[in-house]
């Protein structure tokens, strides 16, 4: 399996390849600024949490280039509170900033610090590409032969440096030829299962199904489903995690079925500094997204909305978590063990 182009620095910019029209056009933007990048992680031209670090660290480098020579430091730092400031769940992001505001430190001047950023941010890059591949081939161990597996959003090539979290799972299992067929949860309201689990998984040439997120619950129950392997975008130093909304009602279902439901997340999605799930703050998303589709009117002018993006699965309902350092039971003492 080839890595998906999610993103690629090219000289002085980064090229992101747009999902929000995907799976109906291929298209890339071009983002020369910290404000071109803000305004595409917001709107989720490029996102998935390990996704949103990387592309957040070569923001960083455009901070580096463009930031005012009269006042360096002060302007540079100002760039990367726009980038902060994108999307709060996702750790990565900030972890990415940070390593970057390390390295700025070492020499922050503008002849230096540009070339530093760049080489760091590359250096995120495959390391992410290289947790996906050896986070595949440790989930894929616990796979059985003849496996469907269902998953929810998209955690795959497009939310990471190039094979995914959960997806890069389902392909290595599919290259064992251990997988019979995908479950893809549509993902309301923004269809990122629909759109771009479906796409990617098409693409690989693996038989996926999409369903309705209000089919999930039938289905495990009905025991068609061996496996339930979701990513994150933040991981508590209790195991608990968050994920795209509706992720904490496929782990009752799958509780309530006897399904396994694994987590696959690269150690820059754990936060060992926030002890549990009550303190991930959540995203809250615009009415917008919930009062519209194709054009039409869904619900009426007075009717107010709740859209959080994200909710959180308490680590009891996580069998285990998926990491590129091996399986790990969710939990403080094995998760600080691999950092
Ligand atoms: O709002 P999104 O599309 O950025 O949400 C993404 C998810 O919830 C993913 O499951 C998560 O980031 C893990 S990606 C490997």
């Amino acid at each position: 399996m080839e890595p998906i182009p999610t993103m690629e620095w090219t000289v002085g910019s980064l090229k992101l390849l747009d999902q929000r029209v995907l799976p109906d056009r291929e298209d890339y933007i071009e983002c020369t600024d910290v404000e071109q990048l803000a305004e595409a992680i917001v709107t989720l031209a490029v996102r998935g949490a390990p996704a949103i670090g990387i592309a957040a660290a070569y923001g960083c480098v455009l901070a580096a280039m463009n930031a005012s020579r009269n006042d360096y430091e002060a302007d540079f730092h100002r760039r990367l509170g726009v980038l902060a400031g994108t999307r709060p769940t996702a750790v990565n992001l900030f972890h990415c900033i940070e390593i970057q505001k390390d390295m700025f430190s070492r020499d922050p001047s503008p002849e230096a610090a540009p070339d530093t950023l760049l080489s760091s941010a590359h250096r995120m890059f495959h390391e992410d590409l290289e947790a996906s591949r050896r986070m595949g081939e440790f989930g894929a161990d616990l796979l059985k032969e003849g496996s469907t597996v269902l998953t929810h959003c998209n955690a795959g090539g497009l939310a990471t440096a190039g094979l995914g979290t959960a997806l890069a799972v389902i392909y290595e299992g599919w290259n064992r030829g251990l997988i019979e067929r995908v479950y893809a949860d549509e993902t309301r309201p923004l269809l990122q299962g629909a759109r771009l689990t479906a796409w990617e998984l098409c693409r690989a040439g693996i038989p996926v199904l999409v369903q309705p997120d209000s089919a999930a619950a039938s289905l495990l129950l009905s025991g068609e489903v061996d496996a339930v392997i979701v990513g994150s975008d933040r991981v508590a130093a209790n195991g608990d995690a968050a994920n795209k909304i509706g992720t904490l009602s496929l782990a009752l279902a799958a509780e309530s079925a006897g399904v396994p439901f694994y987590v696959a997340a690269p150690v820059t999605t754990f936060d060992i500094g926030t002890a549990t799930g009550a303190g991930i703050r959540i995203e809250q998303r615009g009415r917008e997204e919930l009062a519209s589709l194709g054009g039409k009117t869904l619900i009426p002018a007075d009717a107010l909305v709740h859209n959080p993006a994200f909710d959180v699965t308490p680590a009891e309902l996580i069998t285990a978590i998926i990491c590129e350092k091996g399986v790990l039971e969710p939990g403080r003492d094995s998760m600080a063990s691999v950092l």
